[in-house]
């Protein structure tokens, strides 16, 4: 859209036009020591609480409160098949087959379980190739995956860098390196949108040139799970996983989800570390002694999971099931689109976004990089009821949330933003 202007109505006049702006009042948002609600642009650390989730919880406690362990097979949700309560809405989420997904542990963990069935070097195909500026955590992970089978990561783990002077990989030279180095790769392992800059990376082009070199190919979608449209079935994806806490909103630390694509899934015999709850379900409580995977994704669980931390996770996928990540994604364009307009029309030298232009090549997130004092602009937005967050050097990362945030946050911010960034001084008086 281009004829946004920097006048407060316009703002208001399209929070009064936005067909999502109801869900606003779904979810808890944060208060200043004023009582006034926070500028609230986290949603890519930790998304509201939506108001569903206490009573979702409550159910849970109820039941175990009352019925014990029968709430197994009694409760109103039963726990014993309550992860599959998640599996529709999941698969819908993320463009896959329902066998093709389920909810368990956390995503650092499922990172390694599927390294473990999907990780299977060669002494020629051993390398795994990530983005470079990986969230640590997956760096770590596949690190320690290659040592794990003998690798020093020095030699074994690539990654890819951007050119001289940009901040985003261009997807020719990622097509580029795999055609090139394919052959000595076993794994690619790239967050979906990375977490630093905010680039949403084509999933399905990097999928296919890692399978034209013979590469398994993996996501990690901590930062495109409700936050982007996937198609990870029709994609080829191996496998992929993400967390739930961030756009999922279903709380710190919650549940994850795992897809495996269902060329996998439906083999039995690949390898993968075993636990009860990936046995047969019609003959896990014969407890026998070998183990019977059930075919798809579900067959990689390990542990009975965790159901008052699913009952929330329940709840917010309910809501994302309502709006569809669709109708979600066409007001996050818009959103996002509207803070880079502001943003570019304070047309200042004391800051650069360093997240793409191309709205096809992010999510909701902007990455700001303020070339001096970033970290007190930081503090005074904080001061100021904006909540967003800081990463080291000079990076503010911002993410306008379709479900809860409003043109208006955005206006709000990107005033208050200005207000610091010294020479965009008189811009601000004029918003
Ligand atoms: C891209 C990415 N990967 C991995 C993680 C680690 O997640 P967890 O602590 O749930 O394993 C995070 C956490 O923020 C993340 O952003």
């Amino acid at each position: 859209m281009s004829d946004y202007r920097t006048d407060i109505d316009f703002a208001t006049d399209m929070d009064r036009a936005d067909a999502l702006k109801d869900y606003r009042d779904r979810f808890y948002v944060p208060q200043t020591k004023d009582g006034e609600a926070c500028i609230y642009l986290c949603g890519n650390s930790l998304g509201l609480q939506p108001k569903t989730v206490a009573d979702a919880l409550t159910q849970e406690l109820e039941d175990w409160k009352t019925l014990g362990v029968e709430g197994h097979f009694h409760a109103k949700n039963p726990w014993l098949p309550y992860h599959e309560f998640l599996t529709e809405q999941q698969a819908r989420l993320v463009g896959a087959k329902p066998a093709e997904v389920v909810a368990m542990n956390s995503l650092t963990v499922n990172l390694h379980l599927m390294m473990v069935s999907f990780y299977r070097p060669t002494p020629d195909k051993y390398k795994i190739l990530i983005e470079g500026g990986a969230f640590p955590s997956d760096r770590y992970a596949v690190a320690s995956q290659l040592r794990f089978h003998g690798f020093d990561p020095a030699d074994g783990l690539l990654e890819l860098k951007p050119r001289d002077g940009e901040a985003a990989l261009r997807q020719e030279d990622i097509e580029d390196f795999i055609a090139k180095e394919g052959d000595a790769i076993a794994l690619i392992l790239i967050g979906g949108v990375n977490y630093y800059t905010g680039q949403l990376f084509d999933m399905k082009r990097i999928t296919q040139a890692g399978h034209d070199k013979g590469c398994v190919v993996g996501f990690d979608l901590a930062h495109a799970t409700g936050n982007v449209p996937m198609r990870l079935h029709d994609w080829g994806v191996d496998f992929a996983c993400w967390c739930s806490y961030k756009y999922l909103n279903a709380g710190p630390g919650s549940v994850a989800g795992c897809f495996v694509h269902e060329k996998h899934g439906d083999n039995p015999d690949l390898p993968r570390f075993g636990g009860w709850w990936g046995h047969d379900k019609e003959t896990r409580f014969k407890m026998g002694p070998d183990f019977d995977a059930i075919r798809g994704a579900e067959g990689w669980q390990l542990s009975n999971p965790p159901i008052l931390s699913l009952a929330a996770v329940k709840a917010s996928l309910d809501i994302f099931d309502e709006v569809g990540i669709d109708a979600l994604h066409a007001k996050s364009m818009h959103l996002t689109g509207y803070m880079e307009f502001l943003l570019d029309a304070l047309d200042s030298a004391a800051f650069s976004v360093m997240t793409p232009r191309d709205p096809e090549a992010r999510g909701a997130q902007l990455s700001i990089v303020v070339h001096e004092g970033g970290r007190q602009v930081f503090d005074a937005l904080t001061e100021q009821g904006v909540v967003c967050d800081w990463r080291e050097p000079d990076c503010i990362r911002v993410a306008p949330v379709p479900l809860y945030n409003t043109f208006t946050d955005v206006h709000e911010f990107v005033r208050i933003f200005a207000e610091q960034i010294g020479n965009a001084e008189q811009k601000a008086e004029a918003m």
